[in-house]
């Protein structure tokens, strides 16, 4: 028997069978369910789409119950463990693990990217010393569009790769640059054999007097971090992305909206939260205290809780393995022993227990960005670089296949109201 659901209308007593595949129904079948002949027909109602599939993708396998998360099928665990980002971020663009001449080719495609237009340079100039870094980011990328006109031809598969490698490889010369802007140091022009996290290390730190060379450890650890935020399939971010792109608009154009989603702290901005609510209560005596003003609704437990892990957050466990060997090389380890604390003081409580709240990726990241010297507002920033992959994974696989973003709504405003001249209100 194929898989149906039978509706009845209890309003009607009409019944209505309904197609089922993959546990799920296509939301148009609703609109056969009329009262009268010219109604305009049932509708889903889902604010936040919290069960709405809106596409059908091969990127990213997560099972939020069981705290599993797979790119292209390859669990996070063994991709931590043996890959790197650029490789990573070939198999999620790509479908499939590159062999060694292949993933030569790609980092090399990438690196050549890295430098700025000199005038991308001198627009970026011409932001405030203070400017937010995520607001710097928004505004850059989306300036991108400008020096590469050909983006917008987004039905042309190889033009849409060359967009793809140039985002990658720009967001990290675009980031170092405005942090060296807000403390008045030169640009450094990348150095391409120094591979992706070692160049931007070297674009942030690099003196102009000085040579320098990248720590392996932070280098291999901001690698993993980027790694692990590379995908998280239908996120705030992605769906803005697939929602602008959509429209076939050009890519950095849907990456300075993703860029824009990430921004806020609910999402991207997390990791800056949970830094200063760590700073704010300062020793393990006031965590009680923040506990209860959480329990109360006062504030959120912020790198807690996720929409869809209901269980621990498998890239959580990561990172929180990997600051141990971070923190060795840095003198600030009071926050982590904080975060620990809270942690298990949480886990044992019933309200985080009950309502399946769980350390989220942005628990520990922030103390090992924190640990590396990064500026809080900065977070954002790494994150942003990491999750462009995913948003230019998940843009190159709707542009397979385009349909324009165009929710519905439930109207409840009034209706034919008579306009009123302005002296008679
Ligand atoms: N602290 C305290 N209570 C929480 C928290 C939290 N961090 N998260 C959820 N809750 C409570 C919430 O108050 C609600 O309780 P009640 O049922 O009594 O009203 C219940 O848990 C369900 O919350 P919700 O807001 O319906 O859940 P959601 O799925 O919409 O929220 C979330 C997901 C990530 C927005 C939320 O957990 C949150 O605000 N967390 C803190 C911010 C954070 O760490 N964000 C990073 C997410 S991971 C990185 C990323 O993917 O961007």
């Amino acid at each position: 028997m194929a898989d149906t659901l039978t509706i009845t209308d209890n309003r009607t007593g009409q019944t209505y069978e309904v197609g089922i595949t993959d546990d799920t129904i296509q939301a148009l079948a609703l609109r056969d369910i009329k009262v009268e002949e010219d109604d305009f027909g049932m509708m889903s109602y889902d604010p936040g789409f919290k069960n709405t599939a809106a596409c059908e993708s091969s990127i990213t396998y997560l099972d939020g119950e069981r705290g599993i998360l797979e790119y292209r099928g390859y669990p996070i665990e063994d991709l931590a463990e043996r890959s790197t980002h650029l490789e990573s971020a070939y198999l999620l663009i790509n479908g499939r693990l590159p062999n060694r001449h292949e993933l030569e080719e790609w980092t090399g495609e990438i690196m050549s990217r890295s430098m700025l237009h000199e005038k991308a340079k001198n627009l970026m100039g011409g932001f405030r010393a203070d400017a937010h870094p995520m607001g710097v980011l928004v505004s850059s990328i989306a300036a991108m569009s400008t020096f590469y006109p050909e983006a917008k031809e987004v039905n042309d598969e190889a033009v849409r790769m060359r967009q793809i490698c140039r985002i990658i490889a720009k967001l990290p010369t675009i980031a170092a640059y405005s942090l060296r802007h807000r403390l008045g140091w030169p640009y450094v022009y990348p150095n391409t054999s120094l591979g992706y996290t070692g160049n931007f290390f070297h674009m942030l730190l690099k003196k102009p007097e000085q040579s320098y060379e990248p720590n392996p450890v932070f280098e291999k650890a901001l690698d993993l971090i980027f790694l692990l935020h590379a995908d998280h399939e239908q996120n705030c971010s992605t769906t803005a992305m697939r929602t602008i792109g959509s429209s076939l608009a050009d890519p950095y154009s849907a990456t300075a909206g993703a860029c824009a989603a990430l921004y806020g702290p609910l999402h991207g901005g997390a990791n800056e939260r949970v830094l200063g609510q760590l700073q704010r209560i300062g020793s393990k005596d006031k965590i009680p205290a923040l506990i209860e003003r959480v329990k109360q609704g006062e504030e959120r437990l912020m790198g807690f809780g996720h929409r869809v892990y209901r269980n621990y957050d498998p890239r959580a466990r990561i990172i929180k393995k990997m600051a141990d060997e971070v923190l060795d090389q840095s003198a600030d380890t009071p926050l982590m022993e904080l975060a620990k604390e809270l942690e298990r003081i949480a886990l044992e409580d019933d309200y985080f227990v009950e309502r399946k709240l769980y350390p989220n990726v942005d628990f520990y990241s922030g103390i090992i960005l924190h640990a590396m010297n990064f500026p809080a507002d900065e977070f954002t920033v790494l994150f942003a670089i990491a999750r462009s992959v995913g948003w230019l994974a998940q843009w190159h696989e709707m542009m397979s296949k385009p349909v324009l973003a165009r929710p519905r709504q439930i109207y409840r405003g009034g209706r034919e109201r008579r306009y009123v001249s302005i002296d008679e209100r």
